[in-house]
This record gives structure tokens, C-alpha cells and sequence, in this order.
């Protein structure tokens, strides 16, 4: 294999890149982020990728969700607040059930880019170039707004900036101890049946917590009581953004990615000979793939092989996002393939992305029966290869949106107009992200039992 460079990339065929008119402007701008501070530090990669090692040997569980795409128009402390009082539930539920720790990883903290099936798309009626998420164009529907600017890849650092400022807060602050368990519950929730599901384990915690500390088990000499790690991640889609903030550990002298903890390649770009794969193979991060259904065994080998040639556990997650009729169909050859060639991966289902439709109402949405499906299929079939389902994927929100059909709260396809907020995918909305994690921690109790 060729010697790989922080601008190796370059080289290589790319997709899903906007074209900048201003080559000087953009120039400009890498080399500004080139010198800002990096927003993660490489120990902490370390430690996830320890982390995600566990959860490979099945000893713990994968959470990882967030946005579809953040945007600059909903950033603000709500927002981050009650995303991560969801995480936190959804996390208690699944550990609960599992009796295994769950690894959190938010797609937050600089998940901008978004890969479009077309260069193009029509708004009411007028041909415009696609959007491409905030950190390179506006979603505003005008010739101007659509031009790729790139000053937003500063706008994106410093927000995302901002937002793993406060989780770090949170995470560490006092806002995730195990005593504020009642506290997670947002006003919208109460009275749904996931959350009275919720408050019982609340109240079960809430004991076991009482009993652990007339044991002696206090957040003085265990902190996890009281502090948790959000880590962050996000589609390494906009190489340049990635290059600027990727800088060589001086503890270690290797490469990290300082955007964030942990990066994925998308479905439409993990071809093996191109531009993501040849630079994501040169960085220390935990990497995820993107798996679809037209993924084939020998392709997925060969780019496992060139993303993590020391096969080292905890570096490869593949993502799986077949669809809930197709995953029975092709995920099996896959894990056949990896366990053939004696691959550590970790295996985690993304229900989302092969699970789009258009409703009649003419919203892109998701159909809440539909990923619960493709999430137990996908479950039943490690169980039966003998493998480890080891964690989930998912695009939600901490806000009552209305993007995805179906769940307790039964929204129809006439509803979601009421509250379609987002700016890419359909998200699961708090209800149902709670209600989601209920079933999943109901499955992960059977698979233990
Ligand atoms: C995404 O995760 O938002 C996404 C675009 O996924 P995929 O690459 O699997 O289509
Ligand atoms: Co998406």
C-alpha cells in the first residue's frame, strides 16, 4: 500500500464533496483550523476505542444516536440538554436490562456534512444545488445560499466547540449522577407509557443506589455514580474540515483526528480505492462503516483490511443499515466473511437509513414498526451466527418532533406535518427513543436469559 499523508487524499477519486469557487478563501480557512485547538484529546480516543474493545468481546453495549444533521439554526443549551437526558435514560434502560456498561456516543459536536443522492434538487419547483448540510451551504432555498462558503467550516468548529464544552459539563458537572435519575424526565414525557415504564426503573435505581451506599458504595469512592463520558462522533464526509484538525499525538507520535472521538464513512462513500477510506485509514480513531445492502463480503474484508491492517479490537465498527427486509438476506454473508478471515469487528444496527419512505403527505419519514423490526432481525441473526449484536445506531432528538411514523404516541402519516423540524433524515423523537430502548432492552434480557 502507498505511504499515507495527511493530504494523501487528495489524490484519490472523492464523492459527495461540494465545489468552493474560492480556492484562496478556502485555503485560508484550512489553514485557520489548522491551528485551532483540537476539539478532543488523543488519550480520550484511546480510551473509547478500549471501550468499543469491550463491547467487540460482547462485555458491553454500543449507544451511539443523535442528529441526522446538526444545524447553526437549532443550536442552543435546550437542544443539548434534553438530547442528553434521553441518552442518559435510553443508557439506564439499556443497562439495566443488559447488565453489561453502555458505551455513549452522540453523532453531535460536529455532525454537519450530509451525503445527497443527487447534485441537485428541485424546491417548489426552482432546480437548486442539493443541499449539503451547514457546514457547507444553507438550507435557504436561493441560488446564493446554496453556494459552497467556506468561512462555515468555522461556524461548525466553534459550535462544535460549544456543544462538547457543556457535555463535558454535564457529563462531568453533576448532571448525569445516578441520583438525578427522576430528574432525566422531560415535562412533554409524562403520563406516556414508556415513561411510567421509565419512572418504576427510576425508583428501582433509586433503591439499588440507597442499598449500594449503606454498603459503602458512595460517588466519593466511585465516580461513575455521579459522572459519565459523552463521547462524540460524527460522518467524516468534508475532508477538509477532517485534515485541518487532524494533528500527531506527542505522546505517541500517531495521528488523530481531532474533530472528535470517533468518525464513520457513509454508505455512499466507503469505496475502498477512494478518497475516505485513504484518509481515515491513516488516523488512530475508532472507525465506523456504513453497511448497506449493496455491500459485498470480499469488499468488506478488503476495506477492513486497509482500515485497521493490525486488526486491532475496538478500531472497526460496521454499521449495519440493510433495511428491515433485507437484513436477513445479506447480513449473514457478511459475518460469515469477517469471522472467516478472523476480523475484530463490532457489529452495530443503524434501523434508520434503510428504512426511508416517502408518506403520502409527502414528508421522507420512517416507520417506528419497521426499525424495531430491522433491530430484532438483526439481533436474531448474531444470536444464531454466534455472534455479538453488539450496540445501535440512531438518528433522535430530545424534542417532541413528528418526523417518524408510528410508536405509542401513534403518529400518522396526516400528523407529521405538526412538527417536522429536522434538516436531513426523519428522527425518532424523545417518546419514541425511550420507547425504542425499552424493546431493545427487552430483546437484550431474552438473548441473556
Ligand atoms: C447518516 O448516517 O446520516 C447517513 C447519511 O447514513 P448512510 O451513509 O448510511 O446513508
Ligand atoms: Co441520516
Amino acid at each position: 500500500m502507498s505511504s499515507w499523508s495527511l493530504d494523501s487524499w487528495r489524490n484519490k477519486p472523492i464523492l459527495q464533496q461540494p465545489t468552493y469557487q474560492d480556492q484562496e478563501l478556502l485555503k485560508s480557512v484550512e489553514a485557520k483550523l489548522g491551528v485551532y485547538p483540537p476539539l478532543v484529546f488523543a488519550e480520550e480516543v484511546r480510551s473509547l476505542k478500549k471501550q468499543l474493545a469491550d463491547v467487540t468481546d460482547g462485555k458491553s453495549f454500543l449507544l451511539q444516536g443523535g442528529d441526522c444533521a446538526e444545524s447553526f439554526a437549532e443550536f442552543n443549551a435546550d437542544n443539548i440538554r434534553d438530547f442528553f437526558k434521553v441518552f442518559l435514560q435510553m443508557s439506564v434502560i439499556l443497562t439495566f436490562a443488559g447488565g453489561k456498561p453502555v458505551v455513549k456516543v452522540g453523532r453531535i459536536a460536529g455532525q454537519f456534512a450530509k451525503p445527497r443522492s443527487s447534485d441537485f434538487e428541485t424546491v417548489n419547483g426552482i432546480e437548486l444545488p442539493s443541499y449539503r448540510g451547514d457546514i457547507i451551504n444553507s438550507i435557504e432555498a436561493t441560488k446564493e445560499a446554496r453556494e459552497a462558503d467556506p468561512y462555515r467550516m468555522l461556524s461548525a468548529y466553534n459550535q462544535s466547540a460549544a456543544t462538547q464544552n457543556l457535555i463535558r459539563a454535564f457529563a462531568r458537572g453533576g448532571f448525569a449522577d445516578l441520583h438525578k435519575v427522576h430528574k432525566w424526565n422531560l415535562d412533554f414525557a409524562q403520563g406516556s407509557a414508556s415513561n411510567t415504564r421509565y419512572e418504576a426503573l427510576a425508583d428501582k435505581l433509586s433503591q439499588a443506589l440507597s442499598f449500594m451506599e449503606a454498603c459503602g458504595i458512595t460517588a466519593e469512592n466511585t465516580p461513575n455514580i455521579n459522572q459519565t463520558v459523552l463521547y462524540s462522533s460524527h460522518e467524516a464526509l468534508l475532508l477538509n474540515y477532517e485534515e485541518a484538525l487532524t494533528r500527531k499525538d506527542s505522546l505517541s507520535g500517531k495521528w488523530y483526528d481531532c474533530s472528535a472521538h470517533m468518525l464513520w464513512i457513509g454508505d455512499r462513500t466507503r469505496q475502498v480505492d477512494g478518497a475516505h477510506v485513504e484518509f481515515l485509514r491513516g488516523v488512530e480513531n475508532p472507525i465506523g462503516v456504513k453497511a448497506g445492502p449493496t455491500t459485498d463480503p470480499e469488499d468488506l474484508i478488503r476495506l477492513i483490511d486497509t482500515l485497521n491492517p493490525e486488526n486491532e479490537s475496538g478500531k472497526m465498527n460496521v454499521i449495519v443499515r440493510m433495511g428491515a427486509d433485507k437484513v436477513g438476506n445479506h447480513l449473514p454473508e457478511l459475518i460469515r466473511a469477517v469471522e472467516r478471515e478472523g476480523k475484530k469487528v463490532l457489529w452495530s444496527c443503524d434501523p434508520m437509513h434503510g428504512n426511508t419512505f416517502k408518506s403520502s403527505t409527502n414528508y421522507k419519514t420512517r416507520d417506528f414498526d419497521k426499525m424495531l423490526l430491522e433491530v430484532k432481525n438483526f439481533m436474531q441473526i448474531h444470536q444464531s451466527e454466534g455472534t455479538h449484536a453488539g450496540g445501535i445506531h440512531l438518528e433522535m432528538t430530545g424534542k417532541d418532533v413528528t418526523e417518524c411514523v408510528g410508536g405509542g404516541q401513534e403518529i400518522t402519516e396526516e400528523n407529521l406535518y405538526s412538527r417536522y423540524h429536522t434538516h436531513c433524515d426523519p428522527r425518532l423523537n424523545a417518546h419514541q427513543a425511550l420507547e425504542l430502548a425499552f424493546l431493545i432492552a427487552d430483546n437484550l434480557k431474552e438473548s441473556k436469559d
